[in-house]
């Protein structure tokens, strides 16, 4: 008999019914707008976030910023085991565990309350990049990490993502330029070989080519002034689109 014969199917969301039901269709969907920041450890996706939110504050829009891992309290603490360089030993299984354990209570204590209140919420990585570190570049599965994607984040995905595109070298050159300045380097999944990240790009980028209605390709070679206008080219097309107040 086959392992599948003997489990019994379950639903996977069986027990987190209040959550789902805020997510589900019609009257209950959150009415704000969520946007992620996708790239390389170097891409400049924090500095685009942080220019986006001042600008969209500017024009009196409300905006909720957050980052994974990171983004609560919890979260924090959680961000510290993943990416101190001394956890030589954690398991790419116990990584993808975290990285979601981070997003479950981010998205439940952060970025729903402030979708449903209406607000524009930025964040600094999210999902796609799972799929793209964990996923392939780990080589754990894009079916795994959606199936904990599934149980984490309760159907809720972005509705815009700007993928930051740059080369790996110039990323990896960025990023170590940022490091030695930095005096606790987070560096154990940045500091993986030019092969990881050259798999990590090449996800990112079959990702945009799969998902075009939701995944905006960003040039960010160029000044962050330049990056910065097309990003804010992009997000106001979208906040029309969406119909965004
Ligand atoms: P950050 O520097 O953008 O905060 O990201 C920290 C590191 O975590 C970066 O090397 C990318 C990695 N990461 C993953 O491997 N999987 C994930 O799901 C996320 C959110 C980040």
């Amino acid at each position: 008999m086959s392992t599948t014969e003997v489990l019994p199917e379950v639903d996977i969301l069986e027990g987190l019914e209040p959550l789902a039901r805020k997510l589900g269709n019609g009257a209950s969907k959150p009415r704000g707008l969520f946007i992620t920041f996708e790239g390389l450890d170097g891409a400049g996706k924090t500095t685009q976030l942080k220019l986006l939110a001042a600008r969209l504050r500017e024009q009196g829009k409300p905006v909720l910023e957050t980052a994974e891992p990171g983004g609560t309290s919890v979260g924090m603490q959680i961000r510290h085991i993943l990416l101190n360089a001394e956890n030589k030993e954690l398991s790419a299984l116990t990584e993808l565990l975290l990285m979601f354990a981070c997003r479950a209570q981010d998205v439940e204590e952060c970025i729903l309350p402030a979708l449903d209140q209406g607000l524009i919420v930025l964040c600094d990585r999210f999902t796609d990049s799972t799929v793209a570190y964990q996923g392939v570049a780990r080589g754990l599965s894009i079916e795994t990490v959606r199936t904990v994607d599934r149980i984490a984040c309760q159907g809720l995905a972005p509705h815009l993502t700007l993928y930051l595109d740059v080369d790996v070298e110039t990323a990896l050159e960025r990023a170590h330029h940022r490091n030695r300045e930095d005096e606790r380097p987070e560096t154990r999944i940045e500091e993986q070989t030019l092969e990881f990240h050259t798999k990590v790009r090449d996800a990112y980028l079959d990702l945009a080519a799969m998902h075009p209605e939701r995944i905006r390709l960003v040039d960010a070679l160029g000044t962050r002034e330049e990056v910065a206008e097309r990003v804010w080219g992009i997000v106001q097309r979208a906040v029309g689109a969406l119909g965004v107040r």
